[in-house]
C-alpha cells in the first residue's frame, strides 16, 4: 500500500468544515482592511528563498525542497510567502501605486522534524503591506492578526508579543557587542549555538537549550538600538494601546528569517506546547531593494492554519456556527412567541441556536458568544409583549430593536 509522504497530511471531509471557517473569516476580516488576494506559484526558483530568507537561515540551509526540472533548471517548492510576494510586487512594479495590500493563503514546504503542529506540508493565511514606513502600517498587522484570532473565538488563548531588531545602523554594532559577550561564556553554550556563534549569533537569544541565567545577562538588542528604531517602537507600543491591542515586549524573540528590519512579532498560544507561535511577522524594509526592486518599506506576517485549527479544537470552538443565536428571557426557557420565530427563521434557512435549558440572561450569552454567531436575537417580557426582537450584533456590539416580520427580511439581507 502506498501512504503519505511523512509530515504530509490529508483534510479529510470532517476536518474540511474548518478549513473553510478560517479561510472565510480571514477573507472577511482582509477585506475590511482593503487586502485583496495575491495567488503566487507553489514553486520558484530556489535562489529567490535563498536572498529573501537568507544563506544561513534554517530554511535556506536544510529545509527546502529541491528538484530539478526536466530543463536542467533548479527550483523548490516555496518555504513561505513573503518571497514571493516581493518578487510579485518587484516584477508587476507595484512601487508606482502604494500602498499594496495584499494577502493569501496556501500550501509551504519546509523538511523540518514532523511533530504535533509541526509539518512538512503546512498552510499559511499572510497579509503583506507594502509603501508605509511608519509605526501605524506595524500596527495594523497586529490588528488584523488579533481580530482573525477573536473572530475564530481563540483571541483570549493568544499573546502578542513584540520586539525591535533594529535596522542596518544598529543591528552590526550590537552584533559584534553580543557576540563579544557570548564568545566569553563560549563552553557554556550549547554545541549548535558553538558553532552558529560566528554565522548568527541573534539565534542564540532564542536558543530553547540555553541556561536562563546566562540568556538573562545578555546585552538586549532593545538596549542598543539607535535612535530611528527606538521611535519608531515607543510610536508601535502607543499605536497598540490606543487600538487596545494588549502586548507583552519579549527581549529575546529573534527570527528564523533574516529579512526583518525593527519591528517583529509573534502571537504565542497556551497550551499548544512546543509549536505554540500561531502567527508571526515584522518589518522588512531592505528587501525590495535587496532583491532588485526601487526600495519600499514594508511589513507582514502568516499564520499556521494546522495551529490555528489546533487550537480551536483544544478551546472546543464550533467551526460550522450559526447564523444567529437566539437568547429567551425569564424562566419560561424559550416561549411559544420565540420557538415560532425561531423554526420560521430556520425553514427560511438560517442557522438558528438556543440554549434549550434556559439559564439567567448572562449565561445564555455567555453561550452565544461562544456558538460565534454574527448576531443574537434577544426576547424578553417587552419583546413578547410588543411582537418585536432585539438585535445584538455581536462583534460591535450595537443593538437595534425590529418588529418580528422586519428581522427576517435584516437577517437575510445581512446573509446575502
Ligand atoms: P514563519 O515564522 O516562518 O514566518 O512562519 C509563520 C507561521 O507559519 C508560524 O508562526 C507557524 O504558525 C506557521 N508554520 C511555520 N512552519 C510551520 C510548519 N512546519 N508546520 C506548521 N506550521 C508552520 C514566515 O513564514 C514569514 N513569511 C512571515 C512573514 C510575512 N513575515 C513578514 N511577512
Amino acid at each position: 500500500m502506498i501512504q503519505t509522504v511523512r509530515g504530509v497530511r490529508d483534510i479529510p471531509p470532517e476536518e474540511s468544515a474548518g478549513w473553510l471557517f478560517l479561510e472565510e473569516q480571514a477573507r472577511r476580516i482582509f477585506q475590511q482592511y482593503g487586502y485583496r488576494e495575491l495567488r503566487t506559484p507553489i514553486f520558484e526558483r530556489v535562489e529567490l528563498f535563498a536572498r529573501a530568507v537568507g544563506e544561513t537561515s534554517d530554511i535556506v540551509e536544510k529545509e527546502m525542497y529541491l528538484f530539478q526540472d526536466r530543463g536542467g533548471e533548479t527550483l523548490c517548492l516555496r518555504p513561505e510567502g513573503t518571497a514571493s510576494a516581493v518578487r510579485s510586487f518587484i516584477e508587476t512594479s507595484r512601487h508606482r501605486s502604494l500602498p499594496w495590500r495584499v494577502f493569501y493563503m496556501g500550501p509551504m514546504f519546509r523538511y523540518e522534524r514532523p511533530q504535533k503542529g509541526r509539518y512538512r506540508q503546512f498552510h499559511q493565511i499572510g497579509c503583506e503591506l507594502f509603501g508605509p514606513a511608519g509605526p501605524l502600517a506595524d500596527a495594523e498587522m497586529m490588528a488584523l492578526v488579533l481580530r482573525l484570532l477573536e473572530a475564530i473565538g481563540i483571541g483570549s488563548a493568544v499573546t502578542l508579543e513584540i520586539n525591535s531588531l533594529g535596522c542596518p545602523v544598529c543591528r552590526g554594532p550590537y552584533r559584534e557587542r553580543l557576540t563579544a559577550h557570548l564568545h566569553e561564556r563560549r563552553t557554556q553554550l550549547c554545541g549548535n549555538c558553538q558553532r552558529r556563534l560566528e554565522r548568527n549569533p541573534l539565534r542564540v537569544l532564542d536558543c530553547k537549550e540555553e541556561d536562563p541565567a546566562l540568556l538573562h545577562e545578555v546585552p538586549r538588542m532593545l538596549d542598543h538600538v539607535c535612535d530611528g528604531c527606538q521611535e519608531h517602537f515607543a510610536g508601535l507600543t502607543g499605536h497598540l494601546t490606543d487600538l487596545q491591542l494588549p502586548f507583552r515586549i519579549n527581549p529575546f524573540m529573534v527570527r528564523g528569517l533574516d529579512y526583518y528590519h525593527r519591528t517583529a512579532f509573534e502571537a504565542i498560544a497556551t497550551g499548544l506546547g512546543a509549536q505554540n507561535a500561531v502567527a508571526a511577522g515584522g518589518r522588512y524594509d531592505g528587501l525590495v531593494a535587496e532583491m532588485g526592486g526601487v526600495s519600499t518599506p514594508a511589513v507582514g506576517f502568516a499564520m499556521g492554519m494546522e495551529r490555528l485549527l489546533l487550537l480551536m479544537e483544544e478551546q472546543r470552538i464550533p467551526v460550522v456556527r450559526p447564523d444567529l443565536y437566539l437568547v429567551v428571557a425569564g424562566d419560561r426557557m424559550v416561549d411559544g412567541y420565540g420557538l415560532q420565530l425561531a423554526e420560521q427563521w430556520r425553514r427560511a434557512g438560517l442557522r438558528v441556536e438556543m440554549h434549550l435549558s434556559g439559564g439567567s440572561m448572562k449565561s445564555q450569552m455567555k453561550h452565544a458568544g461562544r456558538s460565534l454567531a454574527p448576531v443574537t436575537a434577544l426576547i424578553g417580557t417587552q419583546e413578547t409583549a410588543e411582537q418585536t426582537v432585539t438585535l445584538k450584533w455581536m462583534e460591535s456590539g450595537v443593538q437595534e430593536s425590529l418588529s418580528a416580520e422586519r428581522v427576517l427580511e435584516r437577517l437575510l439581507q445581512t446573509n446575502a
